[in-house]
């Protein structure tokens, strides 16, 4: 095996040839044991070390090693990242495959490891990448391994599997973990559905196998999305936290393992269909990233995946832009005079993007027809698209088009035309949802000819932004006409399919819309920047969503809209108020018939946009925050600018409470040394219904507001005022003194 110079390495990497590396970046340590020639062991995920020499690192191998137990393996079970049943490991395997039924289990040996550096930060390791090629020259089977500690803290893992075999190898799973010490009893992850997604769900970590399989095709409603094992009692705020994510887009399985060697390890990887990679010599498999993260509560293990996605390179740096989207307002009534009119309406109150949703092309009156008909309707637009995108950019407001790529309607020309590009299996069609088919995008055909109608429809009108949907799930869904399983083809053409759009029209930003938010993980948002969070924009159910949707991406990303009085999914109404701040917090969007709206909610809809515009560099570049309020009634949830400097909260009333009002709220993650003025924010400022506007009986809910330190803010918190079930109030905090000097020491005579 070869290493980088020690000297190379990052931090104290240990003695050379001890085969330990130590990387370090934003608060966490990740020390993997590379001794002897088995594949890396993680000996240490969690918090900063510190700076270990190399003998400590050495004692802190042997301090780990597990103890022999009798009627097991002889030998210590040594866990690799890649699990293997040849170390004794005999929980879920790391990879699993065969050649015709022999080779199913594998022992490599690593050949060569490669460290690089990342760059050091002030806080002290810019984390790295250590890169692994190992061999199993039995089974004819190679291994690549890339693991990171990204700048963020996050950790990141894939593997790839070669066969450097005579004869085809199939690849029936590649999972990756990362473990997790025992203080990890118990788990949170989330499941959902159709205008309910992210949905938590708590359960003790016990013995055994908890797995989390997704088999849509896509991302999934109900996906783990993040799979988190933490302290007794985690919460926000509190409590030693290790979470995973699986940066897929089709099918994937996210799982937690206990078993009685006392390893407990967070684990995922793709979920492969029968036969759905099956590796002719030479070839190899590349598995999704694995992300891990680490945090004392859920909002810093949260934090480092935002600033991870902030610093991607076309992360969106531009202000996110106030969307106006057709849907709820139209559906599919499109008229050109109405549309005209609801622009207008949307220009008035402060909008930037105007996004004509379903229903523009082919015969798409309804959603039973039209889909892969990427043509302008001469029916509803017989002078195309044109009147409505001069119109709409005349207004200074950006054109957005919705668009399906990957689906068909049997009733459609495309289908019609082409009706081998369906995916299917068996001789059969698979049954339709939302009346529609699948179309087949590894198919080089169908590849070709959607590349082309998106590419001309970006390059014939001023469209600056897509919506992509993907509204059903992939059923039986196989590569015709050999029928053979295509879920993994298909993902990879879609990202395909996305990174060429982009490399030919890089300005044009693109959502990643799934029935709401069905596809909604790190793979897809390395070629979107942004995703529709959910169809339901009840105000109520949105605090739930959007809070979990938060805990993998930042506000910027999610798009965050204002309905009607009543919401269309759940027919509860709620005033503008408690539905506008809502949506403030994240990417702001009205999607309601404005022309139809009272003239006094429109006119306090342009003051939230315009309070919207007012904050959004500070909602879409701080780090969120969240209070453990222990009433369950009202949360108290905000974003503190990276510098201290000031920070926006929303005190919700998600019920009515047992305590009246709920009491003392603590605003967290402020400076704790610095001074802060904390007022009421306007419109959000109204505690009660509108019943007494800066009258309530609450000494400090004045436009005056309070001055006191962060830390008194965070320890002692602030009384809350009354407020009705549904609804919400704003705060704002402003630095009004820096920290405190240190007091002078006494002179000595
Ligand atoms: C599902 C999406 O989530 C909605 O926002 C809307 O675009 C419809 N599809 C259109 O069919």
């Amino acid at each position: 095996m070869t290493t980088a110079p020690p000297s190379e390495q990052h931090g104290q990497p240990g003695q050379p040839g001890s085969g330990l590396v130590h990387l370090r970046a934003a608060g966490v340590s990740l020390v993997l044991d590379l001794s002897g020639s088995t594949l890396p062991r993680v000996l240490h995920w969690g918090p900063c070390l510190g700076e270990p020499t190399g003998p400590q690192l050495d004692a802190l191998r042997l301090a780990r090693r597990c103890q022999p137990i009798g009627f097991s393996v002889d030998g210590p079970v040594e866990v690799a990242v890649l699990p293997e049943q040849s170390a004794g490991w005999l929980g879920t395997p790391g990879l699993s495959g065969h050649r015709g039924g022999t080779d199913f289990s594998a022992a490599f040996r690593v050949e060569r490891a490669d460290l690089t550096p990342g760059e050091d930060t002030p806080e002290g390791g810019g984390g790295g990448r250590l890169t692994v090629r190992a061999a199993d020259r039995t089974a004819g089977l190679g291994l690549g391994l890339t693991i990171e500690l990204t700048p963020s803290g996050l950790v990141r893992q894939r593997a790839t599997v070669t066969n450097q075999g005579a004869t085809p190898y199939t690849v029936d799973a590649v999972n990756l973990t990362l473990p997790v010490p025992a203080e990890a009893v118990e788990l949170l992850d989330f499941t959902g559905r159709h205008l309910r997604e992210r949905d938590p769900q708590r359960t003790p970590f016990t013995q055994g196998l908890r797995m989390r399989e997704n088999r849509t095709g896509r991302t999934g409603y109900d996906s783990a999305y993040l799979l988190v094992a933490g302290s007794a009692g985690f919460g926000n705020r509190s409590g030693e936290v290790w979470g995973v994510h699986t940066a897929w887009s089709g099918n994937h399985r996210t799982f937690a393992e206990r078993t009685f060697h006392a390893v407990s390890l967070l684990g995922s990887g793709e979920l492969l269909l029968p036969g759905e990679v099956v590796l002719a010599p030479g070839e190899s498999y590349t598995s999704p990233w694995q992300y891990g993260s680490h945090g004392t509560g859920l909002d810093e293990l949260s934090a480092r995946f935002h600033r991870h996605l902030r610093a991607r390179a076309h992360h969106p740096s531009a202000p996110r832009p106030v969307v106006v989207n057709t849907w709820e307002a139209v559906y599919f009534d499109h008229d050109l005079a109405r549309l005209r009119e609801l622009a207008d309406a949307a220009a008035a109150v402060g909008a930037e993007r105007f996004v004509l949703d379903d229903g523009w092309f082919g015969s798409r009156r309804d959603d039973r027809r039209g889909l892969g008909d990427w043509y302008v309707s001469d029916e509803v637009w017989p002078d195309g698209l044109g009147p409505l995108t001069d119109h709409v950019t005349g207004l200074g407001m950006e054109f957005g088009l919705w668009v399906e790529p990957e689906m068909i309607n049997e009733d459609s020309e495309l289908a019609r035309a082409h009706p081998g590009w369906i995916m299917a299996t068996g001789g059969r069609l698979p049954g339709a949802a939302r009346s529609q088919q699948v179309l087949d995008l590894a198919r080089p055909e169908a590849y070709a000819y959607i590349l082309q109608r998106l590419d001309e429809l970006l390059t014939t009108y001023p469209i600056g932004y897509l919506k992509w949907d993907h509204n059903r799930d992939l059923v039986e869904a196989g590569h015709r006409p050999t029928g053979r399983a295509g879920v993994h083809g298909q993902t990879l053409a879609v990202y395909r399919l996305l990174d060429e759009l982009r490399r030919r029209h890089p300005d044009v930003e693109i959502e990643s819309c799934s029935s709401g938010g069905a596809r909604v993980d790190l793979g897809i948002l390395e070629r979107t920047d942004r995703v529709w969070v959910s169809d339901c924009i009840d105000a109520l159910e949105r605090q739930r969503i959007q809070r979990w949707t938060n805990a993998l991406i930042p506000l910027e990303l999610m798009g965050t809209h204002v309905g009607s009085g009543t919401a269309h999914t759940t027919d509860r109404r709620h005033p503008l108020d408690f539905r506008a701040g809502t949506a403030l917090f994240g990417h702001f969007g009205i999607e309601w018939d404005l022309t139809r709206a009272e003239p006094t909610d429109v006119e306090r809809l342009a003051e939230w946009v315009a309070l919207y515009k007012e904050l959004r560099p500070l909602l879409h570049s701080g780090t969120a925050v969240h209070a453990d309020h222990p009433d369950p009634s009202h949360e108290l949830h905000g974003v503190v600018a990276g510098d201290g400097s000031e920070a926006v909260y929303a005190l919700v009333a998600t019920a009515t409470s047992a305590s009246y009002p709920t009491g003392a709220v603590r605003l967290p993650g402020l400076d704790p040394d610095a001074v802060y003025r904390v007022r009421p924010l306007p419109p959000g400022d109204v505690p009660d219904g509108n019943a007494h506007r800066w009258g309530v009986d609450l000494p400090w809910w004045t436009p005056d507001g309070v001055e006191l330190p962060g830390r008194v803010l965070a320890a002692a918190g602030l009384q809350a005022p009354v407020l009705f079930p549904e609804r919400l109030v704003l705060l704002r905090a402003v630095r009004v003194g820096t920290p405190s000097a240190p007091p002078a020491a006494p002179a000595h005579t």
